[in-house]
């Protein structure tokens, strides 16, 4: 995998981050717990991938006296999962943002080649003047999030950050090569792909764990 500019490929390595990340990986973990650990690792992403937001002085008292404190300053945000999976992630973000929207994607793998097809996306008003932020636990051939990352460009999205919490090398190199603008932010980077393009040692298929589907 070519060394990625740091402004572009973000590995949020947080001592706590993989803690959890090796509790979620383990195959005993129940389905609860996967759940909680998704998101709570989706905070940990989302406060690393908000790092930027611009903010605004504003007066205010404190029980003591007046002082200039500091506000968000009015970023609008648009959280979109990535079906099945990527909702495992929503409520981490909405936690830390709970006034973003949220749009959804739907993308199926096709299971010989891999490929994504859409099947269904709904998109919050004026996206274009919005940061998405897409979540996708698992990036593994990479197909599907430049699929979607296809999609929010041509709906006229400037400003994309995918969210991620184990990639392939191959899936981060799709990914990153397919777009000059989007930043990708991930816990963890594993080995390798299996022959079904499941990541290697990774944690299963994301979307059995959170939904208990297995
Ligand atoms: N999707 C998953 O849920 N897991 C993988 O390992 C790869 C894709």
């Amino acid at each position: 995998m070519p060394n990625y500019d740091a402004s572009r490929l973000h590995i949020v390595d947080h001592p706590l981050v993989q803690h959890k990340l090796t509790l979620l990986r383990n195959k005993n973990t129940s389905t609860k717990d996967v759940r909680q650990l998704v998101g709570e690792l989706a905070i940990f992403e989302g406060y690393e991938a908000l790092r930027d937001l611009p903010l605004e002085d504003v007066q205010m008292e404190t029980p003591l006296e007046p002082m200039v404190g500091k506000r968000i300053a009015g970023k609008k945000l648009a959280v979109i999962p990535i079906l099945r999976a990527g909702l495992g992630m929503v409520d981490g973000l909405l936690t830390l943002v709970p006034s973003a929207r949220v749009g959804h994607v739907g993308l199926c793998r096709d299971e010989k080649t891999h490929e994504p097809t859409r099947y269904f996306c709904k998109l919050p008003h004026n996206i274009q003047d919005r940061t998405c932020l897409v979540l996708d636990p698992m990036l593994a051939t990479g197909g599907t999030l430049v699929d979607a990352i296809q999609f929010l460009r041509s709906e006229g999205v400037a400003d994309i950050r995918c969210l991620t919490i184990v990639c392939s090398p191959k899936g981060i190199e799709r990914v990153l090569d397919s777009d000059d603008g989007v930043k990708l932010y991930t816990c963890a980077i594993d080995r390798q792909l299996n022959k079904d393009a499941y990541i290697l040692p990774g944690l299963g298929d994301a979307g059995d764990r959170i939904f208990g589907t297995l």
